[in-house]
Parts: C-alpha cells; structure tokens; sequence
C-alpha cells in the first residue's frame, strides 16, 4: 500500500488500529498478532502522514542504514515538545551518543567503544563467571527448604547491574542504590510518550548525575586502567574530546542501555527453557549450545520490540515516500518473525540457521554492549540450569505491561 489511505485487508485490522492496538493492555501482552496484521499490509507501511510503520527484517535492516533516517535529537525535540529542556531526563540522553546524528555521534561512539573493545569484553569473562556464582549462591540460600525466589530481582537484574557496574567503576555498596536510580531513568529513554512520570527520571538523572561527578573526580586523581579512566582523558584532553554534559550522558546511557535490557533476555532465556525442556537439558548438558540459544531466545522474545528514526527531509524508502519530518517506527520484534527471513518464525528453535537477529539494532547506532550481554546470558543460563537440577517455575511469570521493552516483572521460581 503507497498510499495514507486507511484500508483495510482480510485481517480486517487496518494500519493505524493495529499500532493504536499495540499500546493497549492486550497489545503489550502479546503483540505478534498486531505485527502480523499489519505484515498483510506490506513491509514498510504508511500509518498516517507524518508516522510510518516497518516490519521487515530486510526493510528493517536497510532502514537502519540508512543515513537520511536521524535519531532523536535536541533540534528534533525542539520542533515536537519545545519545554523539553526543563527535564534533566531529556538534557541528559540528548548529551549521549543514542541522540546524536552526524558528526557528533562517530566522534562519542569512537571514544566510548574503547571501553567496550573485545579485548576489554572477553577479559570480563572471569569476572562475569564469579558474579554469577556469587549471585547463585544467593538463589540457593534464598531458596532453601523449597521457598519461592523471584528470579528477576534476585538474578536477572543483578547480574547486568553488576557487570556495568564493574565496567564503569561502581562500588559493589552503591550497586542497590544504582540499579533503583537506573529503573526510575528509563522511563526517560521512552522519551516524551511518558510526560506524567517524567519528574521521577529527572530526580533520578540529577542524583546520578553528582554521582558521577564525584565518581570523575575520583578518576581524575585516582587514574586506574578502566573505561571511565579512558573517558575522563578524553573529556581533559579537550579538542575532539567529550565536554563534561556528554561524559555524564554516555555514562547515563551505559547504566540504563544496558541494565534492563539484559535482565529480559535473562528472564526470557529462563522462561523458554521452562517451555521447552528438552532444549534446556541440552544447554544444561553443553554450555557450547549457549550461543544458538541466547539468539534465538533474542530473536522470539526480542528484548526492544521497536526503535524510531525521522525523515528529516522529504525521501523515499524502499518505494514508499516519506514527507520530511515523517517518523519511522522500526518493529525490531516484528522483523525478528518476518517468515520472509524465518520459516516458522513462531517456532522456538535454537537449531535455526545463522539466526542473526534485529534485537541489537544495525548500523552506525548499533548495540555497543551487545557482546557483553551475550556474555553474560551465555555464561549465565548454562550455570543456572546446571547448579539447580530441580529448578521449576513456582508460578506463571509475571509480564512487564509495556509493548517497547519487553521482559518479565516477577517471575518465581523454586531452586530445590
Ligand atoms: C539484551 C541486551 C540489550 C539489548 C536488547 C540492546 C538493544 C539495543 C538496541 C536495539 C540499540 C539500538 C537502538 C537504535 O538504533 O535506535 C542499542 C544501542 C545501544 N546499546 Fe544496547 N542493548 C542491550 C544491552 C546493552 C548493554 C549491556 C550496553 C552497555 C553496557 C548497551 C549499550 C548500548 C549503547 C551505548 C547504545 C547506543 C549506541 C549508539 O547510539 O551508537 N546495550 N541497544
């Protein structure tokens, strides 16, 4: 369909109901039914002027690509909610790499991957395994006797708050108080769909951003051979360094990029292996199948369900005309199931070949911790089904109730 026109096909669920659909309580519960919906209008769909809808994963792919698409940023939420400066939420993302197009980003991307290099990744991975040891331990000892433990706050989201942690240079004391200041920022990185909570990711930005501050400072005259120290020269170096708003934004960016994200696909990786005991018997058995399952769990449960760019001027993608200032809302968790790249995309199989999935993004914007999560899910998982022969659910997991970041609230299980 190249038209605005709202038709409708034989699903009967035209474009624009199927997205409105997808922020409904039943939509952010399962929203593949939505995708497929609107899949029966074709790969890159017109919703209305001004917004169009990607489900693809070729489309999905070049789009990321393509560098006439922007990200958000300052001038783009100058034009749509011009007050955005009074949240520190908003000034805060808009100072990191996430919300810079040319030529800033490749500048901040430059410096900040130093951090993330593969040497500096796989020298984690001992450090990776005794966090995870250490975070087993504390299941087995809150799990004695049989009693119910919530996975996701006891595992899944320690693990990847302590791994940042280390990563940025956070005392093990602070690590508590961090992981509640980063779940209250993300509701920041939802932009301004979430005006009414705002305040509460202000608070928060400007709490972490004096931590940090005094964690710079630190750095500054403590130089130790770790990321932050990498970043604190490139920001004194001056010149084609970082300022002191975009070593704190990055900064931001790391803890919240990477915290909530992991603890999904921790989640669903668990709840797949519930669903499907015969593959967690083979992981259990051989920890070398870990990395076809982690993507595969990353492709069926994909962790950002959709990204967003902006035409900034008027284009054509892939034979569709965008009107400058369109938004194109990218359904990487739609993508992830396109039959067109996946035969029996509802099927969990690990097995798949070359699986690749979208959950990390593509291009210039892609995920910088990506090898790091994998990581930590590939070390993770294994350990997990291994040191608790007897793990079961203890009751049915509890969903987040949000469509973009899709992963488990609560899930109780019982390690004996
Ligand atoms: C399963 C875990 C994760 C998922 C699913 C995920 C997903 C994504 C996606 C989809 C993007 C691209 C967004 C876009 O193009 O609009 C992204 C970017 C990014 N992620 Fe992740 N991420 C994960 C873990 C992490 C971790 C552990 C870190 C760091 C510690 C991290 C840091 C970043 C950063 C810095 C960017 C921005 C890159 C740029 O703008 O150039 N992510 N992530």
């Amino acid at each position: 369909m190249s038209t605005i026109e709202q038709t409708t096909t034989s699903t009967g669920v035209a474009p624009a109901e199927a997205v409105a659909a997808l922020v409904s309580r039943a939509g952010r519960r399962d929203p593949y039914p939505l995708y497929e919906a609107l899949r029966a209008h074709g790969s890159v769909i017109p919703v209305r002027p001004g917004l169009t809808v990607v489900v693809g994963y070729a489309e999905i792919s070049r789009a990321l690509r393509d560098n006439r698409l922007r990200v958000q940023d300052a001038a783009s939420y100058d034009v749509i909610y011009p007050r955005w400066r009074s949240h520190s939420s908003l000034r805060g993302y808009t100072d990191s790499m996430l919300y810079r197009n040319p030529p800033d980003h490749a500048r901040m991307r430059r410096l900040v991957s130093s951090g993330f290099t593969p040497a500096r990744v796989s020298a984690m991975r001992e450090s990776v395994e005794r966090m995870v040891h250490r975070l087993l331990d504390r299941l087995a000892d809150l799990g004695a006797g049989g009693a119910p433990v919530d996975y996701v706050a006891e595992f899944a989201s320690r693990l990847p708050i302590a791994v940042i942690s280390a990563l940025i240079g956070v005392a093990e004391d602070d690590q508590q108080w961090f992981r509640g200041m980063a779940s209250d920022l993300t509701i920041a990185l939802e932009g301004i769909t979430n005006l009414g909570r705002l305040g509460t990711a202000d608070q928060a930005m400007d709490e972490l951003a004096g931590y940090f501050g005094d964690l710079i400072e630190h750095r500054r005259r403590h130089p130790a051979g770790d990321m932050l120290t990498a970043l604190v020269r490139a920001h004194d170096d001056g010149g084609a360094g970082l300022t002191h708003d975009e070593l704190v934004g990055n900064l931001m960016l790391l803890l919240t990029a990477g915290f909530e994200t992991t603890s999904f696909l921790l989640g669903h990786g668990l709840r797949l292996a519930f669903e499907h005991p015969s593959q967690a018997a083979l992981l259990r058995d051989d920890p070398g199948r870990a990395t076809a399952y982690v993507e595969e769990v990353l492709r069926f449960e994909t962790p950002v369900q959709a990204t967003s760019r902006w035409a900034e001027t008027g284009m054509e993608l892939l034979g569709t005309p965008l009107e400058g200032g369109t938004k194109v809302v990218l359904m990487l968790g739609a993508g992830n199931r396109d039959p067109r790249r996946f035969p029996d995309p509802t099927r969990f199989d690990p097995d798949r070949p070359d699986i690749q999935p979208l959950s990390f993004g593509a291009g210039p914007h892609f995920c910088l911790g990506a090898p790091l999560s994998r990581m930590e899910a590939r070390i993770a998982l294994p350990l997990l089904l291994r040191r608790f022969p007897a793990l079961a659910a203890a009751e049915p997991p509890d969903h987040r109730d949000r469509w973009v970041g899709r992963g488990l609230r609560r899930f109780l299980i019982t390690v004996s």
